[in-house]
């Protein structure tokens, strides 16, 4: 297999953490959907560095506003008043409902402000009430409190003692019955789980969820750090169903690659959190939110979406027409633009991922059966066109 720049990675391995399993690639630059690495070698990103590259590299318009606000305030604290958190916030709540928004840096930072709203919520009402909800197979992010939510054991096994939750297989509505109660203070859930293996969610599942959160008074929270921000065709994955939750996180896609976290919390729970009781220093800083702001109002522009949906179809009509009569695929799962390619035992997809990755095309395998596409929203006709040639190659030799 090719090596690329691969003086990095013993450089790696001396001087960063091992907690990630990384490609040997250094990327130096990038264009739309498509990247180059040092030595110059083209790549079509699949990812979107992990779902957060809606807008692909080197967005014009998003250059532009980095380039005003660096000018700008940087950092002020939240001691203080920012003007473009009250403009973010307002635009996110247009795009959802209405709320209040707090600001964080990432998607497990706003899972772990969601999860104290929960708990202090859980008090107001009664003691006993202190139950939290989540489902497995599911991911929140790699704290303690968002750790306790992500119901994959791998994750969380080195780590225990966690935060109590009870966990639900997604999509199953008789056992979310049996186990949702009146001492149920919040059930988390993911629309799609994205790094579970894009599984959507069922349409009863998320209406009949949302109705016993009703009839047991408890918060129905929807990360949307994977979902959000347009991936799935709408600002929010949940605008599909035609439920509206009580609290939403977002992260990755808002401020188009900067790091930030949101929680939006519905008017109604809006001032549960108190001076004191929840914090952080970065967050919402005066650039991010400027930033971000731009960021989100192309990403949810109707116009925008509808062509991002068009050509999530078309990538997906494309690899729908060359696995078609393989007997290796299990099933192809598609919201938006999150798609999963899903095969039978047997099907090495770490290998596939490698072969595609040598052979300039990003994508992401998970439990080595599942291929996950997450490719920027910006992605063209013709970046599709090259990424499906590669692709044909590639699954040439699968039956
Ligand atoms: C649904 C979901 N929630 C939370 C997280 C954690 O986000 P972060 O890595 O920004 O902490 C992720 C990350 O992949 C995610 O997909």
């Amino acid at each position: 297999m090719e090596k690329n720049n691969s003086v990095l990675a013993g450089e790696f391995s001396q001087n960063i953490c091992g907690t990630y399993k990384r490609r040997d690639i250094c990327f130096s630059r990038g264009n739309g959907a498509t990247l180059f690495d040092k030595k110059g070698k083209k790549y079509i990103d699949l990812l979107s560095g992990l779902g957060v590259n809606n807008l692909g590299y080197a967005h014009p318009a998003l250059i532009n506003e980095i380039k005003k606000a660096a000018g700008g305030l940087l950092h002020v604290s939240n001691l203080f008043q920012i003007e473009s958190q009250v403009e973010l916030s307002r635009l996110i709540q247009k795009n959802a409902f209405p709320g209040k928004c707090f600001f964080c840096n990432s998607g497990t930072e706003a899972n772990e402000a969601a999860y104290k709203l929960a708990m202090k919520y859980s008090k107001n009402v009664s003691p006993q009430k202190k139950e939290i909800i989540s489902m497995l197979n599911s991911f929140h992010g790699r704290t303690m409190g968002s750790l306790s939510l992500t119901g994959q054991i791998k994750y969380q096994s080195s780590f225990k003692p966690l935060l109590p939750v009870t966990y639900c297989n997604y999509s199953n509505i008789p056992e979310l019955k049996r186990k949702i109660n009146r001492n149920t203070a919040a059930v988390f859930v993911e629309v799609v789980q994205g790094e579970g293996g894009v599984y959507i969610a069922s349409r009863e599942f998320l209406q009949e969820l949302r109705s016993l959160c009703n009839y047991h008074q408890a918060l129905l929270i929807i990360d949307e750090v994977q979902t959000g921000c347009g991936r799935t065709g709408k600002p929010f994955a949940w605008q599909h169903y035609d439920i509206v939750p009580d609290v939403i996180t977002m992260a990755k896609g808002l401020a188009g690659g900067l790091p930030i976290g949101s929680m939006l919390v519905s008017s109604k729970y809006a001032d549960i959190l108190e001076p004191g009781d929840h914090a952080s220093t970065f967050g919402g800083n005066p650039f991010v939110t400027r930033v971000a702001l731009k960021a989100f109002s192309i990403l949810t522009s109707p116009v925008f979406l509808q062509k991002a949906e068009k050509n999530a179809g078309y990538l997906a009509k494309g690899l729908d027409s060359l696995l078609a009569g393989k007997k290796s695929l299990l099933e192809t799962r598609r919201l938006g633009m999150m798609l999963a390619l899903e095969f039978k035992e047997g099907v090495n997809t770490d290998e596939l991922a490698e072969k595609l990755s040598a052979r300039g095309i990003i994508v992401n395998s998970i439990k080595n059966k599942i291929i996950r596409l997450l490719p920027p929203l910006v992605i063209s006709k013709n970046e599709i066109d090259y990424a499906l040639g590669v692709f044909k190659h590639v699954f040439s030799g699968l039956e």
